[in-house]
């Protein structure tokens, strides 16, 4: 018996495990472990991080715990209660004004926008069909597509064009044979927020060339100076799209798992029919936590306000160290171009100056070098509390002053 010769070509086939390339979070962890055991008394300051640093509101915890003894939570959950369905609308309704979304044909939940990602591609990709998506990203949709044999267009998200993909940089015959095209506003990792003229412009692009969006919309209420917006809210946008929405971020719900999946109702369909093979949906107990808070805005607000507090300042901390940083239009990160260089050292990529960051100055970040060297830094960043941001950042001002960077 040898389980090696047994793996799918999909995850490496008969060398699945055997090889020790070591991809950019280990490589993050491994270095940031290091740094630890180097200066055991002094504190690593992690801006790498990409997840929540605080619970969920005190009222969805509150429900959570009221539902939990209630009988009728305890079963299988299929396809979700009708009460999420219906809080989803009305979440859709009071932060994106979008008021035409159907619960019972247009909206299923997810356990999680993650394990959506990864079952629309069952739903839509034969072997060897197309889609698209943009890099830097969040690849889950676009992995799963190539397991399937799908082929993969990745469209490269550029500063100068505001960190959207160029569309018109892409080949019509190409467009047309693409069935998917994945895009996240506001987006991991480049901060850029959705604008209505983007979202018509691909409603059109994907009515001409006949394939489905998938607006991955994981942080889609962290919104800064500016208006939230759904593309289901545009002209045309549920004819092409379904919509990602979660509570991971939005609702600090990280580990909680849930969301769902919005828009055109035979995409949604779909989808329903794949997720029912494969899961039997979220406790019903959390669905019922989420109805208490989904579309209150002013309990997400709060969380909103933290991270735009944290930005502002996060910007004028790299500004001052050399870093030619801006406050991002969404999301809790901020990415900005990395130095070249610190004081005798030369950095090749992002990951260099990443490395030296957390070997040096035991700063963590997290480097993106597909689209241009550029470091990630996250608002999310452990503190004691509001009080407490202040030092972490001094600290961090300290830390990048004396490293001396330099940007070419
Ligand atoms: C762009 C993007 N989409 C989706 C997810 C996953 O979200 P969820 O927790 O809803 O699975 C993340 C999480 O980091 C993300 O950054």
């Amino acid at each position: 018996m040898d389980i090696q010769t047994l793996f799918a070509d999909r995850i490496g086939g008969s060398q699945f495990g055997l090889k020790d390339e070591i991809y950019k979070f280990e490589k993050i962890k491994r270095a940031k472990a290091a740094a630890r055991k180097a200066r055991p008394a002094v504190e690593l300051l992690d801006f790498g991080v990409g997840e929540p640093d605080q619970m969920a509101p005190a009222a969805i915890r509150e429900a959570l715990k009221r539902e939990v003894d209630k009988p009728e939570n305890r079963g299988y959950a299929d396809n979700g209660i009708r009460e999420f369905k219906v809080a989803a609308g009305e979440y859709l309704k009071s932060f994106f004004g979008v008021t035409d979304i159907d619960p019972d044909t247009e909206i299923n939940h997810s356990i999680g926008s993650k394990p959506a990602l990864a079952m629309l591609p069952l739903c839509f990709i034969n072997p060897g069909d197309l889609m698209f998506q943009t890099v830097p990203g969040y690849p889950v949709l676009a992995t799963h597509a190539k397991y399937l044999g799908g082929k993969v267009v990745n469209l490269p998200l550029k500063k100068e064009m505001g960190f959207f993909p160029d569309l018109d940089a892409i080949d019509p015959a190409m467009a047309d044979q693409a069935k998917l095209f994945y895009v996240n506003y506001p987006n991991n990792p480049t901060g850029a927020a959705p604008t209505a003229a983007f979202f018509d412009r691909l409603i059109a692009f994907a009515k001409k060339h006949n394939l489905l969006v998938v607006q991955d919309a994981a942080y889609a209420t962290l919104i800064y100076n500016r208006d939230r917006i759904s593309i289901l809210g545009r002209p045309g946008g549920k004819e092409v799209a379904v919509e990602l929405h979660s509570m991971s971020k939005s609702y600090n719900m990280t580990g909680w798992r849930l969301g769902f999946v919005a828009g055109n109702a035979k995409a949604v369909a779909a989808y329903a029919a794949v997720k029912d093979n494969s899961d039997s949906g979220q406790f019903k107990a959390i669905q019922q936590a989420a109805c208490a808070g989904i579309a209150d805005v002013s309990l997400s607000e709060g969380i909103r306000a933290h991270y735009q507090r944290r930005l502002e300042k996060l910007v004028e901390v790299l500004k001052a160290a050399g870093f030619d940083a801006a406050m991002p239009g969404g999301s809790f990160f901020l990415y900005t171009s990395a130095p070249t260089g610190a004081e005798g050292v030369t950095f090749k990529t992002a990951e260099d100056a990443s490395q030296y960051l957390i070997r040096e100055c035991s700063v963590s970040t997290v480097p993106w070098d597909d689209v241009g060297a550029f470091l990630r830094f996250s608002a999310t960043f452990e503190s004691k509390g509001p009080d407490d941001d202040d030092r972490v950042l001094g600290e961090l001002a300290e830390r990048l002053q004396r490293a001396k960077l330099t940007f070419s």
